[in-house]
């Protein structure tokens, strides 16, 4: 069988697509928890705060999720990196803050709240060296 030039660029094309889909546990569930990042934000600019809230529980349980599922990671500069103090300091901070707001329906507390957390998100990715992690 001959392959012609446009078959082989095909075939790369789609194996590029293949190992592009192959996502950990831990990384759906961050996918799922910025997901619901954005649609908290969305919500809340709307101006309800209920469906915001209930979409960050969401945001909550995936992070936590994600963690509980891998909560020692190999950071790209080599060194292991457990993530359980750092998820301890996102709950209990910026993410308690954030639903303290949301159950208020504190505008100017919602939208600090909202940078703040995502500012830890971007802590926690910049600790196991993928600071370039999109966040919503
Ligand atoms: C305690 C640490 C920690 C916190 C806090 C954290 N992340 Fe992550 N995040 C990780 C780790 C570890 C990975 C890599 C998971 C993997 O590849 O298995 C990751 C990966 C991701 C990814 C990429 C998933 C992929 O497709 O590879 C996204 C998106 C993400 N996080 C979003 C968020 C958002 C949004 C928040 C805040 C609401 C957040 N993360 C908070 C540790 C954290």
């Amino acid at each position: 069988m001959k392959l012609s030039v446009s078959s082989i660029l095909l075939l790369g094309a789609s194996l590029l697509t293949l190992s592009s889909c192959v996502t950990t546990p831990s990384a759906q569930k961050m996918q799922e928890a910025n997901a619901m990042l954005k649609q908290s934000a969305k919500k809340a600019e709307k101006g309800d705060y209920t469906g915001a809230n209930s979409a960050a529980a969401a945001i909550g349980s995936g992070v936590r999720g994600a963690v509980e599922l891998a909560p020692v990671v190999q950071s790209k500069t080599g060194n292991e990196v457990n993530l359980k103090p750092m998820l301890s300091a996102w709950e209990s901070g910026p993410y308690k803050d954030l639903r303290k707001a949301l159950a208020g329906g504190q505008e100017k507390a919602t939208t600090a709240a909202f940078t703040n957390l995502r500012g830890q998100c971007t802590n926690c990715h910049a600790a196991i060296g993928r600071p370039g992690i999109h966040v919503n």
